[in-house]
């Protein structure tokens, strides 16, 4: 192995010129064995390996289960009728090709970066800060985005049990009918706690928020189960095949997170071994789970009555037992999957700006490790602090919106990254093989960007003008600051 920032073997991925021009400047890559020699290491400290293969499926499921399942059927079943089962399916096979080629990856290079770190490898300084860019989307903004969602399933419970909700003022932004939402920064102060605690401390309050929500929806398809009636499948498809692809496209927003093991690299006790298990497992029981709700719940309740309904599971229950306090169950269940989705993204977002500080990317603080927890303290507090005052401050619209956008940008990269790799380090050791490559990674990048262009105009804007900022920052800091530019050790 290479010491920590020792000259790599020259090869493909030599990054020695940062004297060329500028093009070789935004070209230059950081060699595989360099990133992987570098796993753990931070300023003044190392992350502890400390997880095995069941917690970072947790993680993955983690980030994955969240408020999608509990609200998107009341958009998607509207659309495709009880072909609603069929889009699941679709959407998680779109999700399944990606998760390939994460897999491989993860299982070659693993490290925190996740595929900014992939994208370092193969494509180059400059699309791997763009990529590192849209996953500040997917992981920051995102947390952001389902910590403001979180407020409102504590205020059902609350209203369920204690019979009071907290006032508009305090739970909802400026612009949306409110001054602060409290909730919001609440659930994320919670998980912050939890991971200025440690990675090992995390993973286990994840593990147990994850056999809750997965609990709560197995309650809800037992009880719902006995209202199925076979009537209600009699007209599968009355929108068609255009139909059931609309639907697909709405639902592919409840797959995303299945990457979020990846983040855990210099975490994880066995990263070649266990993170292309976890990814591949966590989309195995997350498909599973959702093709099972969606089965039982359109089974349960005519498709036509889902329309505008936004707690759908909800309403089945309360039909089919004719009692109102299943929905305080199911909001007690959504309450714990929101937060553990908070959890997990949020310890992905810490790991990427890890990862990317210590390249000199991002300022350095992003990268110290605190000696006696071995998490990255400064780090957590900061990211903590902005996704909970922009949760709580700032009405996200249709910034959150684009954060599918930059998911599937970083998807799509991660594909082409497969094929790269493949072509520029064929020996290199693959714990897991993408099958049928280049075929499988080449259909997974179709796929997301076909997705993508599903997505409105106004999605496409705000994320050109997410990138035009993350474009100015990339060549005002971190180009001239690359550790690779420098040679810094
Ligand atoms: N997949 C996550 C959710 O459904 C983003 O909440």
């Amino acid at each position: 192995m290479l010491e920590h920032g020792a000259a790599p073997p020259v090869g493909d991925s030599d990054p020695r010129p940062p004297s060329g021009g500028l093009g070789t400047r935004l070209m230059r890559r950081k060699p595989v064995e360099r990133l992987v020699a570098e796993g753990g290491k931070g300023e003044g400290g190392t992350l502890r390996r400390s997880m095995g293969v069941w917690q970072l499926t947790m993680i993955s499921i983690g980030a994955t289960l969240g408020t999608g399942i509990f609200v998107v059927l009341g958009k998607a079943v509207p659309a495709a009728g009880p072909a609603v089962i069929l889009a699941f399916v679709i959407a998680g096979l779109t999700a399944l090709f990606s998760a390939l080629s994460y897999a491989e990856l993860a299982g070659t290079i693993p490290v925190s970066g996740s595929s900014y770190s992939y994208a370092y490898a193969t494509l180059g300084e400059l699309v791997a800060w763009v990529c590192g860019w849209c996953l500040i989307l997917e992981y920051g903004v995102s947390v952001a985005a389902v910590a403001v969602g979180w407020g409102q399933y504590l205020n059902e419970l609350l209203d369920g049990t204690l019979g009071f909700t907290i006032p508009d003022a305090l739970s909802a932004p400026p612009g949306d009918g409110g001054y602060f939402n409290l909730p919001a920064l609440l659930v994320v102060m919670l998980a912050m706690a939890f991971l200025l605690g440690g990675a090992k401390e995390s993973a286990r309050a994840n593990t147990i928020m994850v056999a809750v929500k997965i609990v709560a929806l197995l309650l809800f398809c037992g009880v719902a189960l006995q209202g199925v009636r076979s009537g209600n499948y009699a007209n599968f498809m009355p929108m068609g095949m255009a139909g059931v692809s609309a639907a697909g496209a709405t639902l592919f927003f409840s797959y995303i997170g299945f990457d979020a093991a990846s983040t855990a690299g210099e975490e994880a006790k066995n990263p070649q071994r266990d993170l292309p298990r976890a990814i591949m497992l966590s989309l195995v029981i997350v498909t599973a789970l959702y093709c099972l709700v969606a089965a039982i719940a359109v089974g349960a309740m005519p498709w036509q009555k889902f329309e505008g309904s936004e707690a759908a599971l909800a309403g089945i229950m309360k039909a089919v037992t004719g009692q109102s306090w299943w929905a305080v169950l199911l909001a007690f269940g959504a309450v714990i999957a929101i937060a553990s989705v908070v959890l997990t993204v949020l310890y992905g977002q810490t790991r990427i700006l890890f990862a990317m500080s210590r390249d000199g990317l991002v300022p350095k603080v992003f990268s110290k490790v605190h000696p006696k927890s071995g998490a990255p303290r400064a780090n957590t507090v900061i990211v903590s602090l902005f996704c909970g005052v922009l949760a709580a401050a700032v009405p996200l619209g249709e910034l959150a919106d684009a954060t599918s956008i930059g998911t599937l940008f970083a998807f799509a990269l991660v594909n082409v990254a497969v094929i790269v790799l493949r072509r520029t380090r064929p020996e290199m050791k693959r714990t897991f093989r993408t099958p049928l490559s280049p075929l499988f990674p080449a259909i997974g990048f179709v796929l997301c960007v076909y997705m993508m262009g599903s997505l409105g105009t106004v999605t496409w804007v705000v994320f050109g003008a997410w990138m035009a900022v993350g474009l100015v920052v990339y060549f005002g800091y971190g180009m001239r600051r690359s550790r690779l530019a420098t040679a810094e050790k």
